[in-house]
């Protein structure tokens, strides 16, 4: 069997149907929370207990959902082709539903970080991080998720996978924010371009095929689709 580079770009849109609120879907978070006042370094530094108790609930609902059919599905597709999650999520969903390749762009809620050595992180379950908590090196340990305003460190090692695409499939995200958003443009010319999401704006994916459907019903499609169509 040809397998292919199937590379899948998703948001918060392919968690939803597992409980977890979208960012500005109706009931989506950021119309319950003010970005500047919980996902913003100067947030930290401002009032760091209210952003940690945000990334706390956040937390702590993870671990009481499960991946949805669309994680299970995108798991499943290893099986033929190879397979690459490039997700905007901090969710575990993808790696619980057993995908091997996550490459989580703006971060884990399952991490925390030292605040001065970034580079230490560490697995930190589904507990909460209390002011007090320090790294070895004695700083306050924040979570380790990509605020407002900062860097996106994985970003090139994205572009790159995006860049070795067969298909492209996008699911669940507005495809607002940047640089994130960029990865829709840097697929090959000839990489066939797929997107699952009920307000899917062509303009944003010009010549994508187009799936104006909720992640849970229609991946399982896609999956079944590929997996029967090698080449
Ligand atoms: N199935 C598929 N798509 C869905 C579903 C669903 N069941 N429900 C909602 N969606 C779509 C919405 O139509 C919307 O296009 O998911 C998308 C969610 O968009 P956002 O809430 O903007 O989430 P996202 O695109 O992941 O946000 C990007 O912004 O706030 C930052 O860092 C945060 O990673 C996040 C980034």
């Amino acid at each position: 069997m040809h397998r292919r580079h199937i590379v899948v770009l998703t948001g918060a849109g392919i968690s939803a149907e597992s409980g977890i609120p979208t960012f500005r879907g109706s009931g989506g978070l950021w119309f319950k929370y003010r970005i500047e006042d919980v996902a913003t370094p100067e947030a930290f530094a401002r009032d760091p207990a209210m952003v940690l108790d945000f990334y706390n609930q956040r937390r702590a609902q993870l671990e009481s959902v499960q991946p949805n059919q669309a994680h299970k599905a995108l798991a499943r597709l290893e099986q033929g082709h190879k397979v690459s999650v490039v997700t905007q999520n901090v969710d575990d969903l993808h790696e619980r539903a057993g995908s091997t390749s996550v490459l989580h762009l703006h971060g884990q809620l399952r991490r925390a970080r030292s605040t001065v050595a970034p580079d230490w992180t560490m697995d930190i379950g589904y507990g909460p991080i209390r002011m007090g908590d320090t790294c070895p090196l004695g700083s306050q340990l924040r979570p380790d998720v990509v605020w407002f305003g900062e860097p996106v460190p994985a970003m090139d090692e994205a572009r790159d996978v995006v860049a070795s695409a067969d298909v492209l499939l996008i699911v669940g995200t507005s495809l607002g924010v940047y640089p994130a958003a960029y990865l829709a443009h840097d697929a090959p010319a000839g990489a066939e371009i797929i997107v699952v999401d009920p307000e899917a704006r062509e303009e944003r994916v010009p010549g994508a095929r187009i799936f104006r459907e909720k992640a849970a019903g229609r991946v399982p499609l896609l999956v079944a689709e590929l997996l029967e169509n090698p080449a």
